[in-house]
């Protein structure tokens, strides 16, 4: 049975990034992510961590959803849908009387129909230019 939770240790994170073939990070800096993360959901089957994201907010108008995740064999069953349905309602669920909060997400290469389903919108768009990343080693 699929259940919902806010605990996921480093090591599981981590074997969910492998799973989804992304690149692998120390367990010391998945560790620190995990607890600056404001919230986080992980989707179990039984004790099996299966899926996962989660948010950071810095207490303004700014949050980032980050490393939604879903074991490739659970795809397609409505997992990524809750857990993002989550994350957003986290955020929902901060917003005081006149208040507006953007969520950031970069997506994955393909993934942008996904997020479109949530109301998030492309980039770069009349308005606004492309998202960019630098990575620091
Ligand atoms: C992207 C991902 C999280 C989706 O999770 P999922 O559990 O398979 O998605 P769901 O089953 O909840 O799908 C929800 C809806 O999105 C649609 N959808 C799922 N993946 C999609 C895609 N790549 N493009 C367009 N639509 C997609 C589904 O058809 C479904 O539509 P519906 O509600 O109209 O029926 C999952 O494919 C994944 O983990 N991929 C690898 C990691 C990754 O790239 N994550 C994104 C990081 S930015």
């Amino acid at each position: 049975m699929l259940t919902y939770h806010h605990t996921l240790s480093a090591a599981e994170y981590c074997a969910l990034r492998s799973a989804v073939g992304w690149q692998s990070l120390v367990e010391e800096q998945a560790q620190s992510g995990l607890d600056h993360s404001d919230f986080v959901v992980a989707c179990r089957d039984g004790e099996d961590a299966v899926g996962c994201a989660r948010i950071f907010w810095d207490k303004g108008y700014i949050a980032y959803l980050a490393d939604v995740m879903v074991k490739p064999e659970y795809q397609g069953q409505g997992i990524g849908k809750r857990l993002v349905e989550a994350c957003i309602a986290y955020i929902d669920g901060q917003l005081k009387e006149g208040w507006r909060i953007k969520i950031v997400i970069v997506s994955a290469k393909g993934k942008e129909a996904f997020y479109e389903k949530f109301g998030f919108q492309l980039r770069p768009n009349d308005r606004d230019g492309a998202g960019m990343q630098v990575w620091r080693t």
